[in-house]
């Protein structure tokens, strides 16, 4: 991910998070849907990297998944995980291009909130020092506020992503009011970020869906939008109809 002129991108890259491919496999204990098949896949389709989250319940995406993948992936990885001494182990071992680190919580159902980088700054800036030194570049998955901002930069992030999970949120409910508070937020806190530190790559994500990704995807200075639940969603209905065409034809022998 290297980044010339971060203000000049116009439109974003596109990340892909297979993770929910997993979640269907998960569901059924058996080994399909592949994960990295899709990941391939979307590859093939245009998308510009690939994001999986290892969590440390392994609810979706697997150990195993993360290794084969690796070798495989044309683009590149952006492996999201919490700053445990488990995933850092594993990360050293795979060396993704890119980790994100994430909050995680057991009884979460995707991940909720920013992470607090503020509060632990010294652990953090450990922790991206030794992913620094096998050549993995770092993001921080933050809320849009100045004070985690400082903060990711302190600690020598690469990149920051900014969370679209409230903004999501509130086009879903149809909260105009809160859709502009939202969008304001992640707007001042792409151009702060890049005010304090213009080689910074800002990315963003959480809930974007077709109806809401354009006004997320105008702003100037964001470099990559990571999607997942909804892309995957759209792909259960746009292939549904030449799935079950294909089941008729294999019926037929
Ligand atoms: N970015 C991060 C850091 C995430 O944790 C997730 C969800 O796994 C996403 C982006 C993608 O969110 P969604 O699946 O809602 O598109």
């Amino acid at each position: 991910m290297n980044k010339m002129v971060p203000t000049a991108v116009k439109t974003p890259l596109l990340g892909v998070n297979i993770d929910h491919v997993a979640t269907l496999r998960q569901a059924r204990g058996v080994n399909y849907p592949d994960p990295v098949e899709a990941a391939l896949l979307c590859e093939q389709a245009g998308a510009d990297g690939i994001t999986l989250h290892l969590r440390e319940d392994r609810r979706h995406i697997q150990d195993d998944d993360v290794y084969r993948m690796k070798p495989l992936l044309k683009t590149r990885m952006n492996l999201e995980m919490a700053t445990t001494e488990e995933m850092l182990n594993i990360a050293l071992e795979v060396k993704p291009e890119w980790i994100c680190l994430v909050p995680e919580k057991r009884e979460e159902l995707t991940t909720e909130g920013g992470l607090d980088v503020a509060s632990q700054v010294e652990n953090i800036k450990r922790y991206i020092a030794s992913l620094h030194q096998v050549g993995s570049k770092v993001s921080l998955f933050i809320d849009p506020d100045a004070k985690q901002i400082d903060a990711a930069i302190a600690c020598k992030a690469d990149a920051i992503e900014l969370h679209t999970g409230q903004y999501a949120e509130a086009t879903l409910a149809k909260e105009s009011t809160a859709i502009e508070h939202e969008l304001n937020r992640i707007k001042s806190a792409t151009k702060y970020a890049l005010s304090q530190q213009e080689t910074l790559i800002v990315n963003a994500g959480h809930g974007l869906t077709r109806d809401n990704v354009s006004a997320i995807a105008r702003i100037p200075g964001i470099y990559e939008l990571n999607i997942g639940h909804a892309l995957i969603a759209d792909s259960v209905f746009m292939g549904l109809e030449k799935a079950v065409a294909t089941m008729k034809q294999a019926m037929q022998g």
